[in-house]
Formats: structure tokens, C-alpha cells, sequence
């Protein structure tokens, strides 16, 4: 019966007409870095069952998670477990508990002024920095650097396309790895520090130099803070919300994942001031605050109850010490690395202020070829600067999200083989 319904076109042709797909994802590269360095190293492991493979590729922790956090997921795993405190949906936005909580310690403590209500929990920054793009229009020019962390660039791929709208920032050693601000007209611009993958930082004046050229020019800035728990040095902005006006021109994406070691628990949250307005065709003022409130609540139910308790733990007394533990345990494995590799005599950026450390790959080799011989010669897998854009080529990332014991070993065994 069904064959009544075939189209006309598939009966006469050899072509099939069918459903369209969003021709936008063909210009990507086949596959997303982590997957094709995953597949690589699964592939080295087959042939070579009796390596002891240390990774220090994908930013993934390690270290469980801490008392507090499993104490509160215990806790809210019993409320669920009774009629009387069982919870269904929750505000798409997030739990007011949470939200507060990040309000008063990660803004108003710090002498921001966030509110909570501008503070929406989701389940991750990968998705959140990808999703954003669902609120902005189609006809913006939208700059990335290079390198970058890949999700911007592939989200915007398959927003625009292979478009000219897409732009780079150059960063090089020339310039520290810092973009320089653009003299062509930009309407968005992602910008994220403490940097993945080149572990550098932008200062408050550098900061500055970006909002007000985002004001002038009514750009926005989607300033990506997920390393923001890595900064040690007092002169460095936690948050773009430091700097004066930024709530007039930016969002921030922030994240569990990598200060609490939420990366398999997901949560993280962005903050969109209510300040925050642009034109639309017809005159009017818009509020991002509105649009991203409206897109969560048609797109997401929110972040699990269980989870958002646990993030609250994590601003309990006791969570805020453990937060700090973590830090300092993964930024003793930056030491570690960054120190043995300069002794070497490579060269080495990032790692002071961040949880990545960037490396010129030694002897000219190129990204790939590195990535070879770390992993036939030491069993250590990193990731190749070129994955993350052209600029990276001839740079190596490393991870300080192992175990010390792992770092430890990993820093000698680079130094007996190559
Ligand atoms: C990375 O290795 O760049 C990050 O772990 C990726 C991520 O956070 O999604």
C-alpha cells in the first residue's frame, strides 16, 4: 500500500528528493577532536596491551568528588525517595537555592552585581556556549580565535555554514596568544580566559580594552570563564563582570566541571544581565535575559534536582576548602609539568594561571608527529595544538588533570625518552 505514496521524483529518477538536512554540518571536519584522538589512542592500546597509557589529553579530571558533594547528592537521593519531599520538574532556570548561592559568593561577595535572577543552571558550558547561538540572529559576524576550544567553532559552523561571517583572532607567540582587538566590525566575539587550550590569561586592562570596544561597537562578548577557579594571581578577573559596563556587553558561561569535578555529574550555569539589550528589525529594545529565559524554557527542563544540590555543597564552608584542595592538588601537577619541561629547555606557556599547559613542540615537529612519538615512546597522550586551529600547528596541550603519582611519572618519562 505504501508504495501508492512514493514520490514521483524517486519513481523517475535516480536521485531521491527526500527531507533536507542542515547542510551546514557537512562543512565540519569529520570528526570532533576528542573523538578522533580517542580513536587513535583506543587503536595504540589494542596493538600495545601492556602500555601504561597516561592521559593527559581531554580536560577530564580525576579525582572523585568531594565529601560534601556526595554528602548533599545522599541526602537529596533520600528526599526523593519520600512522597513528602519528592521533586518533579524543577524551574528550568534552576532551583532558587542554587542560583542565590551563586549570586552571593561567585558575584556579590567579589563586589559584582549579579543577581540571581540573571543566573540560569544547566547541564553544562559545552551546551550552553553552543546554544546560545539559538538567540542570535543569523546575519552576525561572529569571530573565534585561533586556536580555540573547538565547540565555538563547530557550533558556528553549524549555525552559519562555511560562512564569511565567520571570523579569526590570530593569537601567536608573537602576541602572547592574546587576540588582538579587531579593527573590522564584529558582532560577537567568544572569548574565554584562563584560555583553553593555550593556558594563557587576560589582565583586567586587556579585559578592558575588549569591553569597551565591545560597547563602542554594540558588540557582545560570550566570555567563556570555565578556568576561572585556575587563577592564582589577584591581578587577573575572575568574571568579565569586574570590569565596568561588561553587564551592558557580555554573557558568562561558568562551570562545575573542572574546579568541583562535575564532569560526569554536569552542571554549570551562564549569567546573562538583565542589562543586556540589543536592537531588533522593528526598533525595539530586547532583552538577552528574556530570549535566553524563553529558549531554556522551550528547549530544557533544568539541571537534575540531585545535581543542584550537590553544586550547592560545593558553597558550603567545607565545599569552598574542598574546591580549594582540588585546585591546588591539579595546579601542583601544572608545576610539576611546566617546571620539568622548561628545565628541559622547551618552551612553555600557560600552566600559572590555568590547568593547561602549552607546549612548542620540540625539534620542529608538527602537532601530529608529536602526538606520535609521546605516545609510541612514552605512552603519554596529549592533545595536538593544530586540532584546535591552524595557529596551533606546532604547539602540544597538556592536561594537569591527572594524579600527581600520573604527572609525576608522565614529566619522566618525557625526559628518558625523547
Ligand atoms: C578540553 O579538553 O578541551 C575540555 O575538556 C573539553 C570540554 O570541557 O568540553
Amino acid at each position: 500500500m505504501h508504495i501508492l505514496f512514493l514520490r514521483e521524483s524517486y519513481k523517475n529518477s535516480s536521485i531521491r528528493y527526500m527531507f533536507k538536512i542542515n547542510e551546514n554540518y557537512l562543512h565540519l571536519s569529520r570528526s570532533y577532536l576528542f573523538s578522533t584522538i580517542s580513536k587513535k589512542v583506543d587503536e595504540f592500546a589494542l596493538s600495545n596491551p601492556n602500555a601504561d597509557i597516561i592521559r593527559l589529553g581531554i580536560g577530564d579530571v580525576t579525582q572523585p568528588l568531594s565529601p560534601s558533594v556526595i554528602d548533599s547528592m545522599h541526602k537529596s537521593v533520600d528526599e526523593m525517595s519520600r512522597k513528602e519531599t519528592f521533586r518533579g520538574y524543577g524551574p528550568e532556570q534552576g532551583y532558587k537555592f542554587l542560583r542565590e548561592k551563586i549570586a552571593t559568593t561567585d558575584f556579590q561577595k567579589r563586589g559584582v552585581k549579579i543577581d540571581a535572577d540573571e543566573i540560569f543552571i544547566s547541564d553544562g558550558s559545552k551546551s550552553d556556549t553552543g546554544n546560545i547561538c539559538d538567540i542570535l540572529g543569523d546575519s552576525n559576524t561572529i569571530a573565534i580565535t585561533n586556536p580555540v576550544y573547538p565547540v565555538y567553532l563547530d557550533t558556528t559552523i553549524m549555525r552559519l555554514g562555511n560562512s564569511n561571517n565567520l571570523m579569526l583572532l590570530e593569537c601567536n607567540e608573537e602576541n602572547g596568544f592574546l587576540p588582538d582587538i579587531p579593527v573590522k566590525s564584529i558582532d560577537v566575539v567568544y572569548l574565554c580566559y584562563p584560555n583553553n587550550p593555550t593556558g594563557t590569561v587576560m589582565n583586567r586592562i586587556k579585559l578592558k580594552q575588549w569591553v569597551d570596544w565591545a560597547l563602542y561597537n554594540n558588540s557582545l562578548i560570550l566570555f567563556d570563564a570555565a578556568y576561572e577557579a585556575y587563577i592564582k594571581d589577584d591581578e587577573i578577573p575572575k568574571s568579565i563582570f569586574e570590569i565596568e559596563n561588561a553587564e551592558n556587553c557580555a554573557i558568562e558561561f561558568r562551570s562545575f566541571s573542572k574546579n568541583a569535578g562535575f564532569t560526569g555529574l554536569r552542571c554549570s550555569y551562564t549569567v546573562v544581565p538583565k542589562a543586556l539589550k540589543t536592537m531588533s528589525s522593528n526598533g525595539e529594545k530586547q532583552s538577552l535575559n528574556m530570549l535566553w529565559g524563553r529558549r531554556q524554557a522551550t528547549k530544557f527542563n533544568g539541571a537534575p534536582y540531585i545535581v543542584q544540590r550537590a553544586a550547592e555543597a560545593v558553597y558550603s564552608i567545607e565545599g569552598q576548602k574542598e574546591v580549594g584542595d582540588f585546585i591546588s592538588y591539579y595546579m601542583n601537577n601544572a608545576d610539576v609539568i611546566r617546571n620539568g619541561l622548561i628545565k628541559k629547555g622547551w618552551t612553555v606557556y600557560g600552566g600559572e594561571n590555568a590547568p593547561y599547559i602549552w607546549l612548542k613542540c620540540p625539534d620542529e615537529n608538527d602537532s601530529w608527529s608529536f602526538f606520535d612519538q609521546l605516545l609510541e615512546k612514552c605512552h603519554i597522550v596529549g592533545t595536538p595544538g593544530v586540532g584546535f586551529g591552524s595557529n596551533g600547528e606546532g604547539f602540544f596541550r597538556l592536561t594537569a588533570f591527572n594524579s600527581y603519582e600520573k604527572t609525576v611519572e608522565a614529566v619522566e618519562r618525557i625526559n628518558t625518552h625523547l
